[in-house]
């Protein structure tokens, strides 16, 4: 657990700017995996607070980590020192303006994707499937079937954790690459704005529907995961390489290398995020030797 705790006034403060403090919360509860420790966890509705508070965390030495939708996560059994911080739905949702869309952060992805459909706006079908919010697939540049977040991104309004002010960055300013962003740990994305291309509706649901039913017949959807566990190598397909070591369906504790897609490690019998790891290490090591490739971590570790 964070130092805020032995904080005085912290509650009052907290309650004050109708921020929700939650301290000792387990993250194994809002993670997709389903692991992780205790932690102080801190959500936040109204986006003009965030000065106040990100100073008064800066100025008690309270470190931070932000959460989104806890779907590309890996924390640690024991929890963590740092405060999660959490933003929630900005209550003025989306807005539309001929192909421009107009989004918080703390969007659904999914509900995204569809809310632009319904406005004959695509250029996002491949992402359909991919859980999290809107801000965490802007930090990962998250993808799928072809289609990459940071394509489609106009400008993003960032809180900026190392000035404490608030930015419009056009896209020119932001890097975005295979799975990863320009963007600082401590920037705190608060919307962006999507230029997207003008398509049938009807053309985008079955795009949609395609994306679905590959995901389906190739990914373990219902367990609890974090996805794909390791990158693609340049040249190598990670799931290709486990599955013909002949490592699906290993176990270690409760966590197991999917049946389904060997680059998935799913939660199927109460893992524990050490069981996890244990699993990245024999996977690690196993694919290192069978073809000289050294695997880096696709999932977020969060760790003391
Ligand atoms: N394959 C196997 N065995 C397996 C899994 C895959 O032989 O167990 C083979 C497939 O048959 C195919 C190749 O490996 O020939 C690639 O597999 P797939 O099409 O499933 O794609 P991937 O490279 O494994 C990537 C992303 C996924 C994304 C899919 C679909 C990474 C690490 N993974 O997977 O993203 O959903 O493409 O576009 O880039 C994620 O980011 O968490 C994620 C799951």
């Amino acid at each position: 657990m964070s130092d805020l705790v032995n904080q005085p006034g912290t509650a009052e403060q907290m309650a004050a700017w109708g921020v929700e403090w939650r301290p000792g919360e387990r993250l194994s509860g809002h993670t997709s995996l389903g692991v992780g420790g205790p932690t102080d966890l801190i959500r936040v509705r109204d986006y003009r607070r965030l000065p106040e508070l990100m100073e008064y965390l800066r100025t008690r030495g309270v470190p931070w980590r932000l959460l989104g939708g806890g779907t590309n996560l890996l924390v640690v059994d024991e929890g963590l020192a740092d405060v999660a911080l959490q933003l929630l739905r900005d209550p003025e949702g989306m807005k539309f303006d001929g192909n421009r869309a107009e989004v918080p952060t703390a969007a659904n992805l999914g509900t995204t994707v569809m809310e632009c459909a319904k406005r004959n706006l695509g250029g996002m079908e491949g992402l359909i499937g991919v859980p999290g919010t809107v801000g965490g697939a802007l930090h990962m540049n998250a993808g799928a079937y072809g289609t990459q977040i940071g394509d489609v991104v106009r400008a993003v309004t960032v809180f900026r954790g190392a000035s404490g002010k608030v930015e419009v960055l056009r896209t020119e300013q932001v890097r975005f690459e295979y799975r990863g962003s320009s963007f600082a740990p401590d920037d705190i994305l608060l919307a962006v704005s999507f230029e997207l291309p003008a398509r049938p509706y009807a053309e985008i649901l079955e795009r949609v529907k395609l994306c679905n039913q590959k995901r389906r017949a190739s990914q373990p959807i219902n367990e609890k995961s974090a996805g794909c566990i390791f990158k693609n190598p340049p040249g190598h397909s990670t799931g290709k390489m486990i599955d013909e070591l002949g490592l699906k369906g290993t176990r270690v504790g409760g966590a197991v290398i999917s049946e389904r897609h060997a680059n998935f490690i799913v939660n199927r019998h109460a893992a524990t995020a050490a069981d996890i790891f244990k699993l990245m290490d024999l996977i690690r090591e196993r694919v290192l030797k069978g073809y000289g490739v050294d695997l880096e971590e696709e999932v977020i570790v969060w760790k003391n």
